[in-house]
């Protein structure tokens, strides 16, 4: 691990919108001396702005270079990006990565890896873009009690959500679009509209604010693609914005994870986060409630987190998973009453087991209904899993 202040060479893997991005950064401060030694990319035709100099096809050519101290993981294929982390860290290398997918799907082994190295693994540009989360949670929140930490942590959505939110709107496809054309989407934006991606950085935010590791799809997830002008209607006549929430949050010893739209009051913090723009909010027994807002995708926003991780390893800056060891850690349970907006048939709103039903909506528009129900047996009930209903949780605050 490089402790030292003699220049940082940097393997960079992948060299797209946030490749691109660290690169631009890295030119315009000469003064933090690190420099991007070798550039691995996997198609040789693409037209790219660099010389082809800077460019290998070759992952061993920086994985087996001694005089690369640092990996940069910025490529889209989560195994292939296990395999190069997960060599770089065996042979000693520091890793900076942004890729969800891998830290969320393989924390496990991340982890096991870290522990026989000794090498260390950052991945600050991960979750929410330019907002420090994960070493606000690993550093700041390590001695207050978190009870929920819950927020906005994807871009593209939100940004969808904005558009959709406008009286002139051109609807979700040309707002998905432009998100595409800024760069803000995954190269599979079903991983942003499906909520994968906020159940990715939820899984992370949980390993580090609780201590608890678990697998993307334990979360209780579903995305926006379903969402009609009729649903923003009745959510702006309640004073509500919709959004993508993620939250994780205590009850008792339980720990409840969830990826789902959320129709939010219009007086909440969260309600005004616009565009790409990301915003976590922290609740905490003797902080009380806290809130970090800042870009959480594009280029500039993300690869600000990777060069911060960058410089943090000057002074060896590893994760030290504190929580992870903590003596009594909570337990994943989604027995917890929510309060949930479901638009839907008939058949697909009675499927769903309510404990009081506060709107039961019938008009020519369609039927909606605002009620009580655990968050476990909606996510069992057969409107949840199917393709056609819009389904929000109401939060109080
Ligand atoms: N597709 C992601 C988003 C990129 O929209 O938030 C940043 O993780």
């Amino acid at each position: 691990m490089s402790t030292t202040t003699s220049p940082q060479r940097i393997g960079l893997f992948g060299f797209g919108v946030v490749g691109q991005g660290l690169f631009d950064v890295l030119h315009r401060t000469p003064g933090l001396q690190t420099e991007i030694t070798r550039i691995c990319v996997k198609n040789r035709s693409k037209s790219r702005p660099i010389p082809a100099s800077h460019f290998t096809y070759e992952r061993n050519d920086i994985l087996d270079d001694p005089n690369i101290d640092v990996v940069v993981e910025l490529i889209d294929d989560a195994d292939a990006a296990f395999e190069i982390v997960s060599k770089a860290l065996r042979v000693g290398k520091s890793v900076v990565t942004a890729n969800k997918r891998l830290v969320a799907t393989r924390l496990r082994e991340l982890l096991d890896i870290q522990m026989e190295t000794g090498s260390s693994l950052l991945y600050e540009a991960s979750t929410c873009g330019s907002i420090p989360i994960i070493r606000n949670l690993e550093e700041y929140y390590d001695n207050d009690m978190l009870s929920r930490v819950e927020g906005i942590v994807n871009g593209t959505t939100n940004y969808i959500l904005t558009a959709l939110h406008e009286p002139a709107s051109t609807g979700y496809a040309s707002a998905l679009a432009q998100a595409q054309v800024l760069g803000f989407a995954e190269s599979d934006p079903t991983l942003d509209v499906e909520a994968f991606d906020a159940a990715f950085k939820t899984t992370i935010i949980a390993a580090h604010a609780f201590g608890v590791v678990v697998n993307p799809t334990q979360i209780v997830r579903r995305g926006i693609t379903t969402i009609t002008p009729f649903d923003v209607s009745i959510a702006q006549q309640q004073s509500r914005t919709i959004k993508l929430l993620s939250r994780v949050q205590l009850h008792g010893n339980g720990l409840s994870l969830l990826a789902l739209p959320a129709l939010s009051q219009n007086a909440s913090p969260l309600a005004g986060i616009r565009n790409e723009v990301n915003a976590v909010r922290l609740t905490a027994a003797f902080s009380d409630a806290q809130l970090l807002v800042g870009k959480g995708a594009g280029g500039g926003p993300t690869a600000s987190a990777v060069l911060s991780d960058i410089a943090a390893l000057r002074y060896g800056y590893r994760y030290e998973y504190k929580k992870l060891n903590q003596a009594s850690r909570p337990v994943v349970g989604h027995n917890v009453e929510t309060v949930v907006y479901v638009r839907g048939t008939n058949e697909q709103i009675t499927s769903i087991p309510f404990s009081v039903i506060d709107v039961d909506h019938r008009s020519s528009r369609g039927r909606y209904v605002i009620g009580h129900v655990q968050l476990d047996a909606l996510h069992k009930s057969a409107a949840f899993q199917d393709p056609e209903t819009f389904i929000a949780i109401v939060p109080e605050d």
